[in-house]
């Protein structure tokens, strides 16, 4: 059946037909909204290399919640900045630090809300590294027993959901037998099992003040150059119980989210990074590219590479242009 008998233009010749036979679908419930949580009270400071995203502080959050809400958006994933940096991140676990206070207010507030949260040291270390540095260098087996200690604290608090996001090894596992040991076994884990070292993450460095004082990320992170490695990465994380499976970043990645669909059956989860909102934003400013058709196009390619779930700063903008 060739030309002329197969016209592929058939099914393109109005949307009722695109409709018709179209692939994949956006879903505001797929969507997962980063915030950034700051302390203080009644500020809401808009980032400047990531125009329309704001660092609130705890007594901002109930309004955005509700937001997301209203719009059908899946969840929200929580950031912190701390009052306070230490060299063993120890802000990241306080009972009373940013985030435990920023998910009791959510939790508070709208209870349905999904509210997952970043386990992460980078965030709380003077140094900026993601975890603790012994004799000069990132020390693996410290670090996980404070990022347990800090995903425990965060479903203290009442988190639906930890997400790992500091490419340690055996943390994933780590993590999962400090929950468990607490009484925690029904709250899941959302791993960064692929998480590269990438140069996209640059204003979120700035959104969340945690680059790297001295050296980079890529002891931990893995080499953009790799495939292979991701299977194993996360191979690893699937033994070691997580419940979905991140790639990170997501545009320049789609091969990544593509093998890892083919290989596992784990929700898939993809984050458009800091990096990728940020051109998609500066080239609109311009007036170089269309903003609404090019988030769109973008968010459909990485749904069909294969993710299940998005994390993305577009995440509410997508669901009011589903929402129509
Ligand atoms: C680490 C973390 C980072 C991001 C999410 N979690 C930054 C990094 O690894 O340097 C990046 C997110 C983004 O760029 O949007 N806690």
């Amino acid at each position: 059946m060739v030309f002329p008998e197969y016209r592929p233009r058939r099914m393109r010749q109005n949307e009722a037909f695109r409709s018709l036979v179209r692939e994949t679908r956006l879903a505001s419930s797929q969507l997962i909204y980063p915030l950034f949580v700051q302390p203080g009270k009644g500020k809401r400071d808009q980032i400047s290399s990531m125009p329309g995203v704001f660092r609130l502080t705890v007594d901002q959050l109930a309004q955005e919640a509700g937001e997301c809400r209203e719009l059908g958006v899946g969840g929200v994933i929580l950031f912190g900045l701390p009052e306070k940096k230490d060299p063993m991140g120890s802000g990241a676990h306080n009972r009373d630090g940013i985030i435990q206070r920023a998910i009791k207010e959510l939790k508070n507030k709208s209870p349905e809300l999904l509210v997952s949260t970043d386990v992460c040291l980078c965030e709380y270390t003077d140094h900026g590294h993601c975890g603790v540095i012994l004799e000069g260098e990132v020390d693996n087996d410290t670090t996980i027993e404070i990022l347990a200690r800090t995903a425990l604290s965060h479903a203290q608090a009442g988190a639906d959901m930890v997400a790992p996001s500091d490419m340690m090894d055996g943390r994933v596992a780590e993590i999962r037998q400090a929950l468990d040991e607490n009484n925690f076994s029904n709250i899941p884990i959302m791993s960064y099992a692929v998480k590269y070292a990438s140069a996209f993450y640059g204003p979120f460095r700035d959104a969340a003040d945690c680059a790297p004082q001295h050296g980079d990320r890529r002891g931990y992170q893995m080499d953009p150059a790799n495939c292979r490695e991701a299977l194993r990465e996360a191979t690893l994380d699937v033994d070691e119980g997580a419940d979905i499976l991140m790639v990170k970043p997501a545009l320049a990645y789609l091969d990544i989210i593509s093998r890892l669909r083919d290989e596992f059956d784990l929700p898939i989860a993809a984050y458009q990074v800091s990096g990728e909102y940020a051109m998609i934003k500066a080239a609109a400013e311009k007036g170089w590219l269309d903003e609404e058709k090019v988030m769109q196009e973008s968010l459909l390619s990485i749904r069909r590479a294969g993710a299940d779930i998005i994390l993305t700063y577009f995440a509410k903008d997508m669901a009011r242009l589903l929402k129509g």
